[in-house]
């Protein structure tokens, strides 16, 4: 074996073979052999390190390369071992079985497997197999169904007590048997291209999250409003049951920022046009919306109408910019019936797809846009991988842009909200590993299904370990009919979920908080309320996720590494570091079992307190849930309101629980682009010896707020807002 410094990496050459490293910031180290997987179809941030400086050891067997705590060890074949402070934590064997580049991850102990974005499946993945192809399979999924929406070729791992990272960067289909059939062995295997993968070594998860999340790009900054509640059915038939929606939730005092338009608000499913029929004026609608405080988004499906009298079939067709098989335009069928679809790879398809897009959303008030089909989804069997999407002189088949087409659509939507200095509202079905920097997600269809809310915990967490903090699953069911103790049990469950929106199918029970009966009515209205109280807590998060790539809602792991009574826990999830929401996911089921680690918390359902590092039953009749926040601790809040419209709240709430507390608090206009410019305040709030202090440690914003509202156990003061204050309580 030879080793050749190549800038700040190593090439270690092995009969004509090569093995690469290279080293990037943030305890992140990328292994290849011969060359690069190509990885021009998405965007990197390939931090690479200035100042890598290896020791090296070598003897015929081996080569020991040394970087400051890691030790890698290089074998003949190029297996390698990864030590992290001198313990093992994978062996790591490149193969090649049945034509198939094989990266197998050899792990010891006690170990578990996390990741893969949103597998319909328990937080750890050992058991299973499962595939990175993007896939709308409509029938109702569960633990064993191998791909689905999003192509996320990431895994969080845990060995010999120590966790990694591992990341594929390629776009073509991976497959992966995650000690399935050997109990400690991870076979990623892929037909397409070399072994290729990035290891991300931090000392704790929260490391190694944010050091894969620099790699792929942090989630884009979501504006304010966007934490409030998302009102969706498939479908809303006009401009008048729109209304009477918005009415409804007005008339009963359960807040409301958004309302979505699924496909029947088209012409016949033409993108960017609407049923004249019933809905005749939309900005007209759109204006009367935003009067009452809430905004519309609506649907863009991929597939585009086969229709010559439509401008943008038409115009596509002309230029040659649909997928294409044999030389013709490629079609399948999806809502419209026969479609094509863009080549959204093309920066001119992109183009006109954008001013196309743009014009709609001006003309017609639109807040935001949902992206859907775009896996691309097909009703007659799946698009040939031989489909041509190539542009320019770039030779690319559906085989390798398949996995990151739907975010090629999303792109083909960057900047028009920006250009007017707002943040965009874009969300997608589809997914790669690196889309969360241009759109956040849903999850899909699901069904109103007991499982179904079950799952929604660890898949909502999974997304978020894989980079896509802001996602959510549509809350009630999508598919089949809900009930109200589904359903009710369903908006207690997902009240601190990073996107919350109910949404359900055509033909299905109505499923709108006031569809039930007054029980579920007040059961919703007490949790969305609950949660738009706590708007300045989840915002800090949305900000923190943005900039340093953490996490919103996370497995209690996330936060209590150490502790393994918090390793295995699917019911539960934490909310930043000082909430933890542990709700009911059974059916006629009235108490539950909750963890709580070390420190002491607070059910402020029940208000009772508990001593962590224990587990608890707690009842849970319906309509309550479990909502502990930790004691001695600041929750910022505001008081209760129907919309998230930042500029109006006037009043910061700072809720102190116990006797001492420290918060940050984010704060700026909540929807514009001025963030970038860095226009905004950061309060660092302590409490302690009966004394609050206030600081403003980063200003730069002048604040909407007008008054600080100060509540401890037994006290409440309001005073006029200031951005530096001593004050006795
Ligand atoms: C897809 C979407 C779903 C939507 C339906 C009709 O199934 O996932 O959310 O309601 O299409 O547009």
């Amino acid at each position: 074996m030879k080793i050749i410094k190549v800038n700040n990496n190593l090439r270690i050459e092995n009969n004509d073979k090569n093995l690469f490293l290279e080293i990037l910031n943030n305890d992140c180290f990328h292994f290849y052999v011969d060359q690069p997987n190509p990885i021009d179809l998405i965007e990197l941030n390939r931090d690479l390190s200035s100042d890598s400086f290896f020791e090296i050891d070598e003897n015929d067997e081996y080569i020991t390369v040394k970087f400051e705590k890691y030790n890698f060890v290089i074998y003949q074949d190029f297996s390698l071992e990864i030590f992290k402070k001198n313990r093992l934590v994978s062996k790591i064997k490149l193969d090649m079985l049945d034509e198939k580049y094989v990266t197998s991850l050899e792990l010891y102990n006690d170990t578990r497997v996390f990741g893969l974005g949103d597998k319909m499946a328990f937080l750890d993945k050992r058991g299973y197999e499962y595939s990175t192809w993007n896939t709308d399979d409509p029938t109702h999924q569960d633990e064993s169904y191998k791909a689905l929406y999003k192509s996320i070729n990431y895994l969080l791992v845990k060995s010999n007590d120590d966790y990694f990272g591992c990341f594929f960067p390629s776009t073509y289909r991976y497959d992966y048997d995650i000690c399935k059939y050997s109990e400690n062995v991870i076979n990623v295997s892929n037909k397409y291209v070399n072994q290729d993968f990035y290891l991300f070594l931090g000392d704790t998860i929260k490391k190694i999250t944010s050091s894969y999340s620099s790699l792929v790009g942090h989630p884009y900054f979501i504006r304010y409003k966007m934490l409030g509640y998302n009102q969706s059915r498939w479908t809303y038939a006009s401009s008048k049951e729109v209304m009477e929606v918005v009415d409804n939730f007005k008339k009963n005092d359960i807040p409301l920022d958004y309302i979505h338009l699924d496909i029947n608000y088209m012409d016949g499913f033409r993108d960017f046009t609407f049923d004249k029929n019933n809905y005749e004026n939309v900005k007209e609608l759109t204006t009367k919306m935003k009067e009452e405080g809430v905004d519309l988004i609506v649907i863009n499906d991929a597939g585009i109408k086969q229709d010559d009298n439509y401008d943008i079939y038409a115009y596509l067709e002309k230029n040659k910019l649909f997928g294409k098989l044999n030389n013709e335009t490629y079609i399948n069928e999806v809502w419209p019936g026969d479609s094509a679809f863009p080549n959204y790879f093309d920066e001119e398809c992109k183009k006109y797809i954008n001013n196309k897009a743009r014009e709609f959303i001006l003309e017609n008030g639109i807040s935001g846009i949902w992206n859907d089909m775009n896996e691309p989804a097909s009703f007659k069997g799946e698009l040939p991988l031989d489909v041509d999407f190539s542009y320019g002189n770039r030779k690319l088949l559906n085989e390798e842009g398949h996995n990151v087409y739907g975010e090629h659509m999303v792109k083909s939507l960057l900047g028009i909200y920006e250009e007017q200095n707002i943040r965009p509202y874009i969300f997608s079905r589809a997914a790669s590993a690196t889309t969360a920097k241009y759109a956040f997600v849903w999850n899909g269809d699901n069904a109103s299904i007991w499982h179904h809310l079950k799952l929604s915990i660890p898949q909502i967490l999974s997304l978020s370990l894989s980079n896509f903090m802001i996602n959510g699953v549509d809350v009630g069911g999508f598919n089949l009919d809900t009930n109200k103790q589904l359903y009710c049990r369903w908006i207690e469950s997902a009240v601190f979920t990073p996107f919350l929106r109910n949404h359900s199918s055509i033909g299905t029970k109505k499923q709108e908080p006031y569809s039930f009966d007054e029980e579920a009515k007040e059961i919703s209205k007490r949790y969305i309320s609950l949660r738009y109280t706590f708007a300045p807590y989840l915002y800090n998060l949305v900000y923190r996720v943005n900039k340093y790539g953490e996490l919103f809602a996370s497995p209690m792991f996330y936060h209590y590494q150490d502790d393994l009574n918090c390793l295995d826990i699917n019911d539960q999830y934490m909310v930043g570091k000082n909430i933890i929401v542990a709700p009911i996911v059974d059916k006629d089921t009235y108490k539950r079992i909750v963890y709580l680690p070390k420190g002491e918390w607070i059910n402020i359902i029940n208000n009772n307190k508990y001593e962590g590092n224990n587990y608890y039953i707690v009842d849970m009749p319906l309509g309550e849930t479990g909502i502990f926040i930790k004691n001695d601790s600041i929750i910022p809040m505001i008081n209760n309101t129907l919309h998230l419209d930042k500029g109006k709240i006037y009043t910061l709430v700072l809720k102190i629980y116990g006797n001492t507390g420290k918060c940050e608090i984010y704060d700026d206009d909540g929807e514009s682009m001025d963030y970038k410019k860095d226009i905004y305040n950061l309060y660092y709030v302590e409490y302690y010896d009966n004394t609050l202090s206030f600081k403003t440690y980063y200003h730069n914003y002048n604040t909407s707020y007008k008054y600080l509202k100060i509540i401890t156990d037994d006290k409440e003061k309001i005073i006029p807002f200031e951005y530096n204050f001593e004050l006795k309580i």
